[in-house]
């Protein structure tokens, strides 16, 4: 490892970043069991799905720190209490954590390693923060059906599929218990939500 890299900015940068996933990962994991005792297994399935990518990014930055293995970093960091009893604030916390990191977290980051000429580590920084992108924009999209009472429901005649058994309802509302599995309704989603359908 290089003595420039063992002073730079980056290097603190990349644990900041590793910390930041780690927790994100954490903290969405709270929140998927929160959701899955509220019987809300669509919304518990989303915070998991998010989770286990906020770890595949920490992973990438801890990978860009290997040089540095036996040392410590020492860093400074601000770091979100997402704590509510509501899914829903949840899912509004979790959108502007997603929008910060898009927005003002990683492009800095990406900056500073391309002055220090960490050219890769910019890149993961840049290429992380359109995927965080992504997420604010599912947490967005999942927070507003909440909002307006549509996750288990559609204006018009909807395909839902049970995520349990696979059965295929047809209608404007899921059922409250799966006809062929008996799980509740917490299990449905609009089929073209449904992972793996072609
Ligand atoms: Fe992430
Ligand atoms: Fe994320």
């Amino acid at each position: 490892m290089t003595a420039e890299f063992q002073n730079s900015r980056t290097k603190e940068n990349l644990m900041k970043a590793f910390a930041g996933e780690s927790q994100a990962r954490n903290r969405y994991t709270f929140a998927a069991e929160q959701a899955k005792e509220s019987n809300l297994y669509v919304l518990s399935e989303i915070f998991e799905f998010t989770a286990e990518q906020e770890r595949a990014h920490a992973k990438v930055f801890y990978d860009h720190l290997a040089g540095l293995a036996g040392h410590n970093i020492t860093v400074d960091g601000t770091y979100p209490v997402d704590a509510a009893d509501n899914l829903l604030d949840l899912l509004h916390m979790a959108h502007h954590n997603e929008m910060e990191e898009f927005e003002d977290v990683y492009p800095a980051f990406a900056k500073v390693a391309e002055e220090e000429g960490f050219l890769p580590v910019a890149a993961s920084f840049r290429m992380i923060a359109q995927v965080e992108q992504n997420h604010a924009m599912r947490f967005q999209h999942i927070a507003k059906l909440v909002e307006q009472g549509q996750l288990f429901a559609a204006a018009g005649e909807d395909v839902w599929m049970c995520l349990n058994c696979g059965h295929l309802h047809k209608g404007k509302q899921v059922p409250e218990q799966c006809p062929v599995c008996q799980h509740n309704r917490g299990y449905f989603v609009p089929v073209d939500m449904a992972p793996w359908t072609c």
